[in-house]
């Protein structure tokens, strides 16, 4: 999300700001990959996919009332996806709040959810690795190597059973954004892949289902996260040099205290490679990417903004 399009959203579990003319029933809820496959054939007209682990936020919700925009219908899929995990990762303790999650999306309107288990995703162990190539293979790729690849096939997969006209995905995972596209594109898979701007609370943090892991002193330092890409966007908007601009934010991080930076970086937003001395020169869309650790938890956020590259 850019700092010019901010939606300053309230986080809510259940939301009131749902427009009205959205459905208000409960979705019709399936788990069996036979059930979501009829399920399916039973929707006429196009569909709009949205694909999310639940512990669902605004962020989520914001996917879902833009979907309503670009199909008639709009298919959800909650599913903590295994492959994408790493040994140690929070696979066991991420949330897994459905009923919740079910309540939530009533409040927008979707017509099917899919919350399946691993054996309908992965009825047999899979024998293919999807290899995210170079837009998958630094920053989050780099902390987390087989991420990028574990995302890659099961978001193959969905798209494969699903057909959908459109899918969905938020902006806040701007490089496995990055990567889908790329994937989309190279295999020339029949699907339009749209981009949400990334939804913030009142206090700027960014909504993240691993929010809710902060204490509310480490909640308060995590908002250092979107000062710092606000300082680099401010200091990007009078011309300042890439390094300048990575700079910028990570001394506001860094004067912030108990924010542990695993990478500031600034990339150019369509090849998602750093822009440095072999970049395109001119006014180049970027995008600067923060990830640090509060406490024990690891956030991610960033920022769109036009940069000056000079030679
Ligand atoms: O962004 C997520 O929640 C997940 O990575 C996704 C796209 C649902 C795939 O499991």
């Amino acid at each position: 999300m850019t700092s010019g399009n901010a939606k300053n959203h309230h986080h809510a579990a259940a939301p009131t700001n749902a427009s009205p003319s959205a459905a208000r029933q409960r979705p019709h809820v399936v788990h069996s990959r036979a059930d979501y496959l009829s399920a399916l054939t039973e929707l006429p007209g196009s569909v709009g996919l949205v694909m999310t682990m639940g512990a669902l936020h605004d962020g989520h919700l914001e996917l879902v009332r833009q979907a309503h925009t670009h199909a008639d219908h709009v298919v959800v899929t909650i599913f903590v996806n295994p492959t994408q995990f790493a040994p140690g990762e929070d696979f066991d303790a991420y949330p897994r709040t459905l009923e919740a999650d079910i309540a939530a999306l009533t409040t927008v309107g979707a017509d099917l959810v899919w919350a399946p288990a691993p054996e309908d995703v992965y009825p047999e162990a899979p024998l293919i690795t999807l290899d995210p190539g170079p837009v998958g293979h630094h920053l989050e790729g780099a902390s987390r190597p087989t991420h990028f690849a574990g995302v890659a096939l099961v978001v193959t997969k969905v798209l494969n059973l699903t057909r959908p006209k459109v899918a969905l995905f938020g902006e806040k995972d701007a490089q496995q954004l990055a990567v889908i596209r790329a994937f989309v594109r190279d295999l020339d898979m029949p699907v339009e892949i749209v981009g949400v701007p990334i939804v913030r609370d009142t206090d700027g943090v960014a909504l993240s289902s691993r929010n809710q892991y902060l204490s509310p002193e480490e909640r308060t330092r995590a908002r250092a996260l979107n000062r710092a890409l606000t300082v680099g966007a401010e200091a990007a908007a009078v011309g300042a040099a890439p390094t300048l601009v990575i700079a910028a934010a990570r001394q506001v991080l860094d004067a912030e205290g108990g924010v542990d930076i695993d990478y500031v970086e600034l990339v150019d937003d369509h090849s998602f490679q750093p822009l440095n001395a072999g970049s395109a020169r001119g006014r180049v869309q970027a995008r600067l990417l923060i990830a640090a650790r509060v406490g024990t938890t690891r956030l991610i956020d960033n920022m769109a903004m036009t940069v000056e590259v000079r030679g």
